[in-house]
């Protein structure tokens, strides 16, 4: 844990980072609603001052990762009210390190900092920082209340909103976790230009589901655009907000719609499961958007998906990321790990499949014969 004594050498970032902010063609705020909580997308220095309306709290802990820490906390610590004690506690970054130990760490800092169940939790990073900093939260003296900042295009369109949070547990991703919403959001896409671009293109990922699941429109739109001028669109960022937005409010607890959400995660899971403990580990949106191609497969087969929608996702998804091939003795293996997935209903493997664009349809099953078509079938289109 490092106090807010020792964040010196970081005040040279901090003018580099608010220049940043200009950086981008800024839309208006915009504040969307969702389970008693809001998302604020637009400017942090615009939005963050509306947070101190919201609660008095007795001291702020951020948790940030190693590189967050570099990259996005010269933007927020500014932005901070004077006369709070601020705790920092910077975690190591990546997926490898969403587990148990990582938690550990967390909540060993905040009993180290004294934390009181009357302080502000605010986790700056991206989806991994967010489930796992959440989880810490939410847990700790029974719950201290936390207000997410994502800093990756996945967590600002996806894993900052809904309140799942978790972290990985026996070879199963987020297989530990609770339902607590924070409250507050903050999305400011200014973030995204100090990401990496292999990380981008992982968010990216979570943007064509939530197109390919409720918005046909906007599918299309990204069909037509450059990547680059995609990814950098608070527009199309506030698109695919909305459409998680939508599915979480009419289903918070996962009990029906939600797993729509599911979309290309069946297969994608597994693979990121998979691949974590090979050579070549891949993003999470990287496994998702492999996990698309073979599950818009088993909706052309189960759903009635038209074969030309087939292959424009595959020709839209091959044009965008290095997919792995997949061994075929991997397929046992990947079909045990998809028999762990939390969505699952009475031993069947559970799928959300596309009838059509912009559609989709829950609880959809296929056996094991079809899944391994699916990864065959994926393996010859790649
Ligand atoms: N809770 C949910 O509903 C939900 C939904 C989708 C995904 N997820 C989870 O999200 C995780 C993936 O999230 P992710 O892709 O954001 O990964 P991540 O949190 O590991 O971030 C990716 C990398 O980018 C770095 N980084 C973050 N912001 C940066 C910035 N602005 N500039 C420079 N570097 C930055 C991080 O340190 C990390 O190295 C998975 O664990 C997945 O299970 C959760
Ligand atoms: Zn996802």
């Amino acid at each position: 844990m490092k106090n807010a004594h020792s964040l010196q050498p970081f005040w040279e970032n901090v003018e580099k980072a608010l220049r940043l902010q200009h950086y981008f063609q800024r839309m208006p705020m915009h504040s969307l609603s969702v389970s008693g909580y809001t998302i604020h997308l637009g400017a942090l220095a615009e939005a963050l001052p509306t947070l101190w309306l919201q609660g008095q709290w007795s001291a702020i802990a951020v948790v940030c990762d190693e590189n967050t820490y570099m990259h996005c906390w010269p933007l927020l610590q500014p932005l901070l009210p004077a006369h709070l004690a601020l705790h920092l506690i910077v975690i190591p970054a990546g997926e490898a390190h969403k587990n148990v130990h990582t938690c550990v760490r967390i909540w060993e800092d905040m009993l180290r900092a004294g934390l009181e169940r009357s302080a502000l939790v605010i986790n700056l990073g991206g989806g991994v920082l967010g489930d796992m900093g959440g989880f810490c939260a939410a847990t700790f003296k029974r719950g201290l209340d936390f207000v997410q900042i994502p800093t990756t295009l996945l967590a600002q369109v996806d894993a900052s909103i809904g309140g799942k949070l978790g972290f990985d547990f026996g070879g199963v991703k987020n297989s530990i976790g609770v339902f607590r919403h924070p409250i507050a959001v903050y999305i400011d896409p200014a973030f995204l230009h100090t990401l990496p671009e292999r990380e981008l293109r992982s968010g990216f990922a979570e943007v064509i589901k939530h197109a390919l699941i409720a918005d046909a429109a906007q599918w299309e739109a990204l069909r037509q655009a450059p990547l680059e001028s995609a990814v950098h669109n608070e527009e199309v960022i506030l698109r695919s907000l909305r459409v998680k937005q939508a599915i979480v409010e009419a289903d918070p607890y996962e009990k029906g719609l939600r797993k729509a959400l599911n979309f290309g995660h069946t297969i994608g899971h597994a693979l990121e499961a998979w691949a974590l403990d090979g050579p070549l580990p891949l993003l999470h949106g990287e496994a998702i958007a492999a996990g698309m191609m073979a599950e818009a497969f088993l909706s052309w087969q189960l759903s009635g998906l038209p074969e030309a929608d087939l292959e424009g996702i595959v020709q839209f998804i091959r044009r965008i990321y290095p997919l792995p091939t997949l061994p075929e003795t991997s397929f046992e293996q990947l079909i045990a790990l998809m028999r762990h997935d939390k969505k699952n209903t009475g031993g069947h493997i559970s799928f959300a499949l596309l009838p059509a664009i912009g559609q989709v349809q829950v609880d959809s099953f296929a056996d094991e014969a079809a899944i391994r078509e699916a990864l065959c079938w994926y393996n010859t289109v790649l």
